[in-house]
């Protein structure tokens, strides 16, 4: 089998300059369990990193609160100085303990994140950097202008969002220019379709987070099967050829701590979906 080529996903221009394949990496999935503390097999999680650039993947996903910490470290163990490599990560979250995750929107707690990233990623500005969450307990305003300091500061490049309504983004776009917006989507949960569309209209890269729906469209047995076994492909293939198809300004961000893995979702890139296989999948929702 010759080495899949995320290129082969076709770009997008995050903000309108910063090219990356539309097929990039999620690395929410190289720490321990619970998103808790160090990977089971450190080795492997390495390993999985630094395949990620020789498939041609050039956007990695990540947060400060992964691990918390472990990912961004693993990150720049694994990668520094990026050559090229997109490092997209996130801030706005608490991490009391493992699988839990509490919205934090004040001003200086974004500000104190946004060094930590700096640091811990050994970069000079974030190319990308996202609002985890809009922090219900904090006026979203306060929020949106404590980033847009920052951007103007050149700490940050663009800016993204996270879980987030159409109202939402027309609200931040009044402080910055909301380049990406992360939210839940995958094949068969597309609550966020009405964002998607926005994304579209605006220019505005859509990043579905759970793409393979947290490992479940992987498993073999579900209505992706036939499709599959027509293309010779995994159910996980099927389903990150379908998000590709769905739209141009469509980022799947599949995560993984095991080569083998990220090696089966790359070769999605070479799955042409027809325009019938798309419907019959679209309609599985
Ligand atoms: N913005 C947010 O609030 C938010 C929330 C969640 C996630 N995210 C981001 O979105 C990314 C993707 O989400 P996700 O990683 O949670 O979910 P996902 O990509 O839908 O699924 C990941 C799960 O599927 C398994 N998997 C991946 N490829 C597989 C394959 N080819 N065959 C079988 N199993 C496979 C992984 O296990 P193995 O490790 O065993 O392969 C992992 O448990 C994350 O990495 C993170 O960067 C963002």
């Amino acid at each position: 089998m010759s080495t899949p080529d995320a290129a082969k996903s076709g770009t997008f221009k995050i903000g309108g300059d910063l090219a990356v394949h539309r097929l990039g990496f999620g690395a929410m999935r190289v720490v321990g369990k619970g998103i808790w503390g160090d990977p089971e097999d450190r080795d492997e999680a390495l390993r999985t990193l630094k395949r990620v650039p020789e498939l041609g993947i050039n956007l990695i996903d990540t947060a400060d609160s992964y691990g918390p910490e472990v990912s961004e470290r693993l990150i720049r163990e694994a990668l520094y100085p990026y050559k090229g490599i997109v490092i997209a990560t996130k801030g706005g979250l608490l991490r009391p303990g493992p699988d839990t995750w509490i919205p934090c929107g004040n001003p200086d707690y974004l500000r104190q994140q946004v060094f930590i990233s700096l640091r811990r990623l050994g970069v000079e500005r974030i190319d990308l950097w996202q609002l985890h969450r809009v922090d219900p307990k904090v006026p979203r305003e306060e929020q949106f202008e404590a980033i847009a300091a920052m951007q103007k500061e050149g700490l940050i490049r663009h800016v993204g969002l996270s879980e987030v309504g159409v109202d939402d983004i027309t609200a931040a776009q009044k402080h910055f220019k909301a380049a990406s917006v992360q939210n839940l989507y995958n094949l068969t949960n597309r609550a966020s379709e009405p964002v998607l569309v926005h994304c579209e209209a605006n220019g505005i890269g859509f990043i579905p987070w759970f793409p393979l729906a947290s490992g479940n469209l992987a498993k073999a047995g579900s209505p992706l099967d036939a499709i599959a076994h027509r293309h010779q492909a995994s159910p996980s293939q099927i389903a990150l050829a379908w998000l590709l198809k769905r739209s141009p300004v469509m980022l799947p961000i599949p995560g993984t701590g095991k080569v083998k893995h990220l090696e089966e979702n790359v070769a999605a890139v070479d799955i042409q979906l027809s325009d019938e296989e798309f419907a019959e999948l679209s309609a599985l929702a």
